[in-house]
């Protein structure tokens, strides 16, 4: 992927809370245009609907979703002015859903529909808009999952591949939707799982 001239801008928890209010402000304030915009904070709580209370539901939609919307709204004048695109990040549970997993499996499902509705609006200005839905993982997230459940971690896995994903393996499905071999490419979601899906309908 041709990088060169990019402007990047890596925000995390420490530099910024994707779900305060000021949060695309600060994030996006100073920059002149935006070639790729990909709202990837996320957290996952491993709870079924009778153990998750209000507040915990509210965490998880404002991380998992509305800094999603916020962050491509207010991205969108930036994206114009370079011919941008967005990448979001779903989630195997965005597509199907998985046990004590209630306010992850919503907010991903959302992610990708929220994806196809952004790219109906803004494909006439030529900003495409697509979504990479990573299976497990070796992130910390996965590692913090394992624990929550009380379940040792484990790299193997029962999907096709017999393995769970590395994060280069996500980063390059995102790079490769933002590049210009992508270039018809809108309104999609990659699914990243080493076949775990395979045998979903
Ligand atoms: N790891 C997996 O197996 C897996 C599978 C499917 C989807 N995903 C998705 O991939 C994305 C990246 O997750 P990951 O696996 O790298 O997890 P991770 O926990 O390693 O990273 C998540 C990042 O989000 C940041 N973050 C969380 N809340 C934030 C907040 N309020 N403000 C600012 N930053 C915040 C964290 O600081 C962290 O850097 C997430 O959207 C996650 O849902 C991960």
């Amino acid at each position: 992927m041709r990088t060169d001239g990019w402007q990047v801008r890596g925000i995390d928890r420490d530099d910024v809370d994707v779900t305060s209010a000021d949060a695309t402000r600060l994030a996006l304030d100073g920059l002149d245009g935006l070639d790729l915009l990909v709202p990837a904070a996320g957290i996952v709580e491993r709870h079924t609907a009778e153990e998750t209370d209000d507040a915990e539901w509210e965490r998880v939609i404002a991380t998992n979703l509305t800094h999603v919307f916020r962050f491509c709204r207010d991205a969108l004048p930036l994206l114009r002015r370079r011919g941008g695109c967005i990448v979001t990040i779903g989630s195997g549970w965005g597509m199907v859903a998985g046990p004590r997993a209630v306010s992850y499996a919503a907010s991903k499902a959302a992610v990708v529909n929220l994806t196809r509705a952004l790219a109906i609006d803004h494909g006439p200005e030529g900003i495409r808009v697509n979504c990479v839905c990573p299976g497990d993982t070796d992130t910390p997230m996965l590692r913090r999952e394992a624990e929550q459940l009380g379940e040792p971690f484990d790299t193997s896995s029962s999907r096709p591949l017999r393995r769970i994903g590395r994060p280069e393996e996500v980063a390059a499905a995102i790079a490769w939707l933002a590049s210009d071999e992508a270039s018809n490419v809108t309104g999609t979601t990659l699914v990243v799982d080493g076949g775990a899906l395979a045998g979903s309908p």
